[in-house]
């Protein structure tokens, strides 16, 4: 399979969870990739040893994408080293849930912080190379509850909501220049982030999906590597849902 054959990605909060499923797809479709996360746990020297085994360029960078000095700094890294930046997944995202009258400042402003204003110090820095490359393909991670809401989540879901208010924006901006930008809502996701949740909010996410069950990151890595590859090249401002159905 070579759908990414010698494109760079950069693909946010890839150590773990969707983004290390994103990853490894994308290795597997022959993309060189530029990891940003935080914080890498113990097995990913491992994960990213297999990948260079069977040939694949991987390289890891502990970048905390709500600052846009090592964004910046990060970015003309990956630019020098891999020559090119083809494509971007904001993918790192963090939750801090709490009910309205219990959410104190701090529970907003950093959910804000990562999830969104990450996302557009990614998209700044990474459109102006894609600006001179004339091609480019960045993909977002929002999700469900940024288009339907949810109890608990109001800080969440508004930082979800929006990442696709900037997805449209900046796919309108960008399109001149042969860039497409889109956002994936996925629904329930196996992943540490849904290790959090109770058996009650399990049972009440199952009652709302047809299919029944929840969603493997690979199944949204699936999603991402078609709106990274060449098949996607007229699809532009879109919100997929990868949710088993849950918003129709
Ligand atoms: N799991 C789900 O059900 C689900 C559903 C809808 C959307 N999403 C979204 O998908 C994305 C991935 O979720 P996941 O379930 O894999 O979560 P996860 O918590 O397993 O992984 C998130 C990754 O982002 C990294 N990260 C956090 N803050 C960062 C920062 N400031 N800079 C760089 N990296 C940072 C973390 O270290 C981690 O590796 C998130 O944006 C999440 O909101 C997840």
């Amino acid at each position: 399979m070579s759908q990414l054959k010698d494109k760079t990605a950069i693909v946010t909060g890839g150590a773990r969870g969707i983004g290390r499923a994103i990853v490894e797809q994308f290795a597997d479709e022959g993309a060189a990739i530029a990891v940003f996360d935080v914080a890498f746990p113990d097995d990913f020297e491992g994960f990213a040893n297999g990948i260079r085994e069977k040939g694949g360029k991987l390289e890891a960078y502990t970048v905390d994408i709500t600052s846009s000095e090592a964004v910046e700094e990060a970015c003309s890294t990956v630019a020098a080293d891999f020559g090119s930046i083809d494509i971007l997944v904001n993918n790192a995202g963090i939750t801090r849930d709490k009910l309205l009258l219990r959410m104190g400042d701090d529970d907003w402003d950093k959910v804000m912080e990562v999830n969104l204003k990450g996302s557009f110090l990614m998209t700044r820095t990474v459109a102006k190379t894609m600006m001179r490359q004339r091609k480019g393909k960045i993909v977002n991670i929002s999700s469900v509850v940024g288009v339907m809401g949810n109890a608990g989540q109001s800080n969440y879901s508004a930082s979800k909501a929006g990442l696709i208010g900037f997805t449209k924006s900046t796919a309108k901006e960008l399109a001149s220049r042969n860039i497409n930008v889109n956002a994936i809502a996925p629904g329930y996701v196996e992943t540490e982030m849904t290790h959090v949740l109770s058996e009650e909010q399990l049972k009440a996410f199952l009652n709302i999906i047809p299919l029944k069950r929840g969603c493997s990151p690979k199944e949204i890595a699936d999603t991402v590597t078609f709106l990274a590859s060449e098949k996607s090249d007229y699809i532009t401002g879109q919100v997929i849902n990868v949710d088993g159905g849950m918003i129709m």
